[in-house]
């Protein structure tokens, strides 16, 4: 519903690394989402934002020989600066080290704390750093973490503990009574099984390093504890709305228990902190669940796990400098669901980019508007006349329409599902259709005949309509390449829906395009050999 608001948030990543393919398609997929809610007319919030404390940052800049602070502030720095160049575009970026994140962790602390949900106790198990996960003896697998398969090592230490046990039969029934609330589907179930299971208290804050948020002291204690810097970092989704400030933020965009606005999308390795763990934290402190968390899948490259020591890792910025952000946007959601693990290979990105943005789209546009230029002086208006040869064009842009815009609740769409290749499965035969039409008929011969200029005038005007229905339809995906193509055929784009001056839904119908003078260009997408 237009002017509500929406919430959408993306893990903060670990400064430990750079920017890479896998954070990038988190970063992306929220940018798409962002951009397709303000389209619709909503007003979005679209946080990202950088993990700085813990044990592995701390370890990090040690060797680097950086102090903590000096390290993260010049990798947060690099996040941004991509995020930035990518065109993400994000309202806020949080990062665990500021003031306005630290206070608020404590805060809520001191609050779980009063509640009596957190007690003084000792940890003694396995700990798996890069992860920043405690496992049991009985979890580890040949003696290695169970998720990443690296080295644990075996602590010792004094931490306080969070009864999570005291919430998780709510959430199990939280997470019943709302379908869409853990998504996809398989995700929810391997939720539910784990809580099924039981869990067990887990540690909130550590003892045996200092880079962290301060444990507020209590009098049970001499040591000086950190918050566990999952802990820390889950709660940067409300922190970013300053909620110790005032509460206008919170109430807007987190939502209420029967109006929750927050929408995380997160990797599969880290859905039972998003999806256990917080949603306990939240019951703890009383405040409203998210609307959503989506777990997607993971990349490989070529085949293999992505990781520093292959050097196979995807440096986004200077793909995209070789390749282009909207060939790279679209192939990121093209390819296969997103729920699913996918792979990148240059060899598929290369024939995806030359059959859906060269051929498809940036040749159709060329072979339209050349002859256009040449025997209609340019001249667009919206089509008059008819042909059953239209007809599956027409009903491609009906059907498109209606899963995007209205397919489900008004509340709860499949962008908003995350279906973003089912929503592409939907736009791209509006655009295989519009070829199948120019092919039968041939507006290359009409133009040779003067009898035929009316029907010359209705082909190239269909095909400039559906081509301009099209691209409003991907500004979320390719937003330069839209705005590009909307501009060159003098029609109304993403801007004015931005503004609320036109309404998306309303122009992405047929025969709403406006007369105009079409201005020729470049060829949008070159064929990549
Ligand atoms: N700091 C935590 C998140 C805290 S959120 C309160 C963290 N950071 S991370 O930098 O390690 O990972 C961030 C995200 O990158 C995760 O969602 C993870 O799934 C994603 N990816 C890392 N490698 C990936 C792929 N190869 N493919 C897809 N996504 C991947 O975890």
């Amino acid at each position: 519903m237009k002017n509500e608001p929406f919430y959408i948030t993306t893990p903060i990543y670990y400064v430990n690394d750079v920017p890479h393919l896998g954070t990038a398609y988190c970063t992306i997929a929220a940018d798409v989402l962002a951009r397709f809610e303000r389209l619709l007319g909503r007003e979005v919030r679209f946080l990202t934002g950088t993990d700085e404390h813990g044990e592995k940052i701390q370890e990090a800049a040690n060797k680097k020989g950086l102090s903590a602070q000096a390290f993260t502030d010049e990798i947060s720095q690099q996040f941004k600066t991509t995020w930035l160049k990518l065109g993400i575009t994000f309202d806020d970026f949080i990062r665990t080290t500021e003031e306005r994140h630290k206070e608020v962790v404590q805060h809520y602390i001191q609050k779980a704390l009063q509640k009596g949900d957190i007690y003084l106790g000792e940890y003694e198990g396995w700990y798996c750093v890069p992860d920043e996960t405690f496992w049991t003896q009985a979890q580890l697998v040949d003696e290695k973490c169970p998720t990443c398969g690296r080295d644990v090592k075996k602590i010792k230490e004094e931490n306080y503990f969070f009864k999570i046990s005291r919430y998780t039969e709510k959430l199990l029934q939280h997470i019943d009574a709302n379908p869409g609330f853990i998504l996809p589907e398989s995700k929810k179930n391997e939720v539910v099984s784990f809580l099924k299971e039981g869990v067990r208290d887990i540690s909130v804050s550590r003892t045996s390093f200092t880079w962290g948020v301060p444990f507020p002291q209590t009098d049970q204690t001499k040591s000086q504890h950190v918050m566990y810097v999952w802990f820390d970092a889950l709660i940067n989704y409300i922190s970013a709305l300053s909620p110790l400030k005032s509460s206008e933020m919170v109430n807007k965009f987190w939502g209420t228990e029967s109006q929750p606005r927050a929408v995380h999308l997160i990797g599969k390795d880290i859905l039972r902190f998003h999806a256990v763990y917080w949603p306990c934290l939240l019951m703890s402190l009383e405040l409203p669940l998210p609307k959503r968390i989506f777990a997607h899948g993971w990349w490989t490259i070529e085949g293999k796990k992505m990781s520093k020591s292959l050097g196979n890792t995807i440096e986004p910025l200077s793909f995209t400098q070789q390749y282009g952000q909207d060939a790279f946007r679209l192939f990121l959601f093209r390819e296969f669901p997103m729920g699913h693990d996918g792979d990148f290979s240059l060899k598929n990105f290369k024939e995806r980019v030359n059959a859906d943005l060269a051929n498809n789209l940036g040749n159709l546009l060329n072979r339209s508007s050349g002859l256009l230029i040449k025997h209609l002086e340019g001249a667009i208006q919206p089509p008059t006349g008819s042909d059953p040869l239209l007809t599956p064009v027409t009903d491609a842009v009906i059907a498109a329409h209606e899963y995007l815009y209205a397919a489900g609740s008004l509340n709860d769409l499949p962008m908003e599902r995350f279906e973003f290749h089912e929503c592409l499965q939907k736009i791209f035969p509006i655009l295989t259709a519009l070829n199948k039409f120019v092919d039968s008929k041939a507006p290359w011969t009409l133009a040779k005949d003067p009898t035929k200029k009316i029907e010359l005038q209705f082909v190239l005007h269909s095909v400039l309509e559906g081509l301009r229905i099209a691209s409003l339809m991907l500004w979320p995906f390719i937003p330069a390449t839209s705005d590009e193509l909307l501009k060159r055929l003098g029609q109304i784009g993403a801007t004015e829906c931005l503004n609320g001056k036109s309404e998306l839904t309303e122009l992405t119908k047929w025969g709403k395009g406006r007369p105009a003078q079409l201005i020729q260009g470049q060829p949008l997408f070159m064929r990549l050999e």
